[in-house]
C-alpha cells in the first residue's frame, strides 16, 4: 500500500504503534510530524495515517499545527490513531471537526491505549500492566489493517458523553497554559549535562546554560525530556523524584534522535 504514517512521539509509545502499523501495512514511509514541519517536504501518497498522543483530553497544539499545513498533499484516505493512557474523551471529534474546517476527511479515527507518561500523575506502571496493554495494542493494531486498507469510513473511537463534556472543557481551560507549563521543571543534583534533554525535545524548547538545562516557555508537554534523562535529574513539581521514569521499551534513545535527525550522543 502506498501510504504515508506521519507521527508525533513523547516517549515512543506512537512511533511504536506507526512502526508497528506499518510494518504489517507493508510500503509504508513514517515522518515524523516534528521534523516533517521544519521543510513541509512533498510526500506523494494518497493514503495518509496520523499518529498521536493524547494530550490533556484533545489534540495537541503541534498536532493542530500540523493539520493546518496538509491539504497541499491531497490526500484520498485520512485515518488517525489516538494513541493514550485510557482517556480518548472527544479527542477524535475534535481531530475530525479540525480536518473538515481544513477541507479534508477524517474517514476512521481509533483509540490505542498504552502506558500513562503523565509522569505528574504517577510513575511507570508495573512491567506485567505494560505488556498486557501491549498486547491488546497489537491485536487492535490488527483490527485497523484491514480497514484502512480498503479505505473504509468509520465511526470514529470516543469516550462517554460525560468525558467528552467535562474532558473537554477542561482542554479548553489548559490549552493556553501548555506553552509555560514548563517553569514547574527542575534539574536535582543528578544532572551530568550530557545534553540529551536538549535534544531529545521536539519543540527545541531547552537550552543548556553553562550544560544546565533552561526552559524557555514554548514547551508542548511531551515529556520526552523527563522521561528520557538518563540521570532521572529532571523532576516536575515536588513528587516525581519517587517516580519510575517511563519510555516504550522498544523504542530507544537513538529512535528519538533520528526522527529529530541529530546526531545520537554517546
Ligand atoms: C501532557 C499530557 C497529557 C496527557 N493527557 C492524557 C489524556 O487526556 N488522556 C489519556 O488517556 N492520556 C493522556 N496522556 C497520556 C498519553 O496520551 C499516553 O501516555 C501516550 O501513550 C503517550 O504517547 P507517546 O509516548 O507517543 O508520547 C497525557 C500525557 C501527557 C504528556
Ligand atoms: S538529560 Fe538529564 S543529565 Fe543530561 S543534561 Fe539533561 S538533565 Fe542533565
Ligand atoms: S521541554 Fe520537555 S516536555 Fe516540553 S516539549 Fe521539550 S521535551 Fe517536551
Amino acid at each position: 500500500m502506498d501510504a504515508a504514517i506521519f507521527y508525533y512521539t513523547g516517549t515512543g509509545n506512537s512511533l511504536w504503534v506507526a512502526r508497528t502499523l506499518g510494518k504489517q501495512m507493508g510500503e509504508v514511509e513514517l515522518f515524523s510530524i516534528s521534523d516533517w514541519m521544519k521543510d513541509k517536504k512533498p510526500v506523494n501518497c494518497k493514503v495518509i495515517g496520523v499518529v498521536f498522543p493524547v494530550h490533556m483530553w484533545g489534540v495537541a497544539p503541534p498536532i493542530l499545527k500540523f493539520i493546518s499545513e496538509i491539504k497541499s498533499l491531497a490526500p484520498q484516505y485520512i485515518f488517525a490513531i489516538a494513541v493514550d493512557g485510557g482517556q480518548v474523551a472527544g479527542t477524535l471529534v475534535q481531530l475530525k471537526n479540525l480536518f473538515r474546517k481544513n477541507g479534508m476527511v477524517l474517514s476512521s479515527g481509533f483509540e490505542i491505549k498504552m502506558p500513562s507518561n503523565y509522569i505528574p500523575f504517577g510513575g511507570a506502571e508495573t512491567g506485567e500492566n505494560q505488556q498486557l496493554k501491549f498486547e491488546s495494542a497489537r491485536k487492535k493494531i490488527s483490527a485497523i489493517i484491514p480497514v484502512v486498507r480498503n479505505k473504509e469510513t468509520s465511526p470514529v473511537d470516543q469516550g462517554a458523553l460525560w468525558q467528552r463534556v467535562l474532558f473537554t472543557l477542561l482542554y479548553k481551560l489548559s490549552f493556553s497554559r501548555i506553552s509555560t507549563l514548563d517553569s514547574s521543571f527542575w534539574v536535582d543534583g543528578k544532572c551530568n549535562k550530557c545534553g540529551i534533554c536538549s535534544q531529545v525535545c521536539p519543540a527545541e524548547n531547552i537550552v543548556l546554560v553553562e550544560g544546565q538545562p533552561t526552559w524557555t516557555h514554548h514547551c508542548e508537554q511531551c515529556m520526552a525530556c523527563i522521561q528520557w534523562c538518563p540521570q532521572a535529574a529532571i523532576q516536575y513539581g515536588k513528587k516525581t523524584s519517587a517516580y519510575a521514569r517511563y519510555h516504550h521499551p522498544e523504542v530507544q534513545l537513538k529512535d528519538m534522535l533520528k526522527a529529530r535527525q541529530l546526531p545520537p550522543t554517546k
